[in-house]
């Protein structure tokens, strides 16, 4: 069947992803990729698929009605994959009104337009996908059972919170005005393309450059890690397959102590490059840690498992020398988004063409 899927925040880590997967794998289905393009979004990373026949790269702000509108009815959208989002931690931490702005308004303005647009359509194969993230559950203890899906919310850092916000917002819109959505809350990904202020590229980064590697406390905070191949995996099974109205865990039942993934990161770079094994040990530096810093994240996705068959493919170890090689070889794509270049890029790229 032909589809007009708006996927918002397209030019991002995940985002990036589920593009190149939807306009690869559905050629008659027309992609059109909202993406304001903030420090977080670069085209660069979609530049194997933006000349193809069934994508459209739009630069915009979710929190824009009118563009919204306009979208809407020129692509005759029937289908949203929402990813945009102001994504980091501690950013959120420095900057809350941002993440409130972006996460909670910006989402609300989506659902509202997508109301509207679908107003006195039959559901059909209408869908609002919103993916958020674990976050929101809070914080387990050592030992406690994984998140559920009907975990309850309990959300830290001003990431979280405006992440639960915006869930709330997505459930009301089902509830009281039938919008058909369907919600996933995923673990911590890893993979090409992730902006490099996120633990695993900041220290693959830093290694190489023969920098210090920041753990914060201990590092002893334990994280569920997932290749970012298998979250789009996951969002293209839940947008498709899911039940109207459910929400579902996406983890890769793989938790680790951040200490140990550095540990394991400075294994596979070291070898890499060949240096003298653990020589970049040395880095590893403890410095204070994030406020109000969540101790574990764990999924239980068997929900996902048993109505959709859904399971991560990616091996951590094999995913995380694929993820370093792939950083390795991509030294150009690290200095264009941490620089100007990209800029110039996009410039060159995308000016007068609409
Ligand atoms: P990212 O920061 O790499 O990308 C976010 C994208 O959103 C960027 O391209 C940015 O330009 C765009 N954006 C930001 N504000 C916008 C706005 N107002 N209008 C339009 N576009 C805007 O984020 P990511 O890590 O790829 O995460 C994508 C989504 O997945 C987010 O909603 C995040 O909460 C969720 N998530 C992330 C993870 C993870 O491990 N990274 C895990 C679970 C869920
Ligand atoms: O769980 C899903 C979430 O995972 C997503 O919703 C977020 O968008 C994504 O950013 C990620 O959040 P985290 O805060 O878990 O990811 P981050 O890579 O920032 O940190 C991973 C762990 O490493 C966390 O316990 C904090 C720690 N850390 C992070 C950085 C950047 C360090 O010890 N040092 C660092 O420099």
């Amino acid at each position: 069947m032909k589809r007009h899927i708006l996927i918002t925040g397209g030019a991002g880590f995940i985002g990036s992803h589920v593009v190149r997967r939807f306009v690869r794998k559905y050629p008659d289905y027309m992609i059109v990729n909202l993406d304001k393009l903030t420090y977080a979004g670069n085209l660069v990373n979609l530049r194997d698929v933006e000349k193809a026949a069934n994508y459209k790269f739009v630069r915009g702000d979710i929190g824009d009605r009118e563009l919204l509108c306009t979208l809407f009815h020129e692509h005759s959208i029937d289908g949203v994959i929402h990813l945009a989002a102001e994504s980091h931690v501690d950013r959120s931490i420095r900057d809350p009104l941002l993440f409130a702005r972006t996460n909670v308004l910006g989402t609300l303005t989506l659902l509202q337009a997508a109301r509207e647009a679908w107003e006195g359509a039959s559901a059909g194969a209408r869908r609002f996908h919103h993916v958020s993230t674990d976050e929101v559950y809070g914080a387990l203890k050592d030992g406690e059972a994984a998140f559920s899906e009907t975990t309850r919310y309990d959300p830290h850092s001003p990431y979280a919170a405006s992440k639960a916000g915006s869930d709330h917002f997505v459930r009301a819109y089902h509830d009281t005005y039938g919008l058909p959505v369907v919600l996933t809350h995923c673990s911590n990904n890893y993979g090409p393309y992730q902006f490099p202020e996120k633990l695993i590229p900041l220290c693959i980064r830093n290694i190489c450059a023969g920098e210090l590697l920041p753990i914060y406390g201990k590092g002893d905070h334990v994280r569920d890690w997932l290749h970012v191949e298998d979250h789009a995996e996951a969002i293209d099974e839940v947008f498709h397959r899911g039940r109207d109205g459910e929400s579902y865990n996406i983890g890769g039942i793989n938790e680790w102590k951040n200490i140990d993934v550095i540990k394991l990161l400075i294994r596979i770079v070291d070898e890499e490059l060949g240096n003298a094994p653990g020589s970049s040990e040395k880095l590893i530096t403890h410095i204070t840690d994030r406020a109000g810093h969540d101790p574990r994240y764990a999924i239980n996705a068997q929900k996902l498992r048993e109505e959709l068959g859904w399971f991560p493919k990616h091996s951590f170890e094999s995913g995380l020398r694929e993820t370093v090689r792939w950083y390795l070889t991509h030294e150009q794509w690290m200095t264009d988004v941490t620089s100007g270049a990209y800029e110039r890029y996009y410039e060159e790229m995308y000016s007068g063409r609409g």
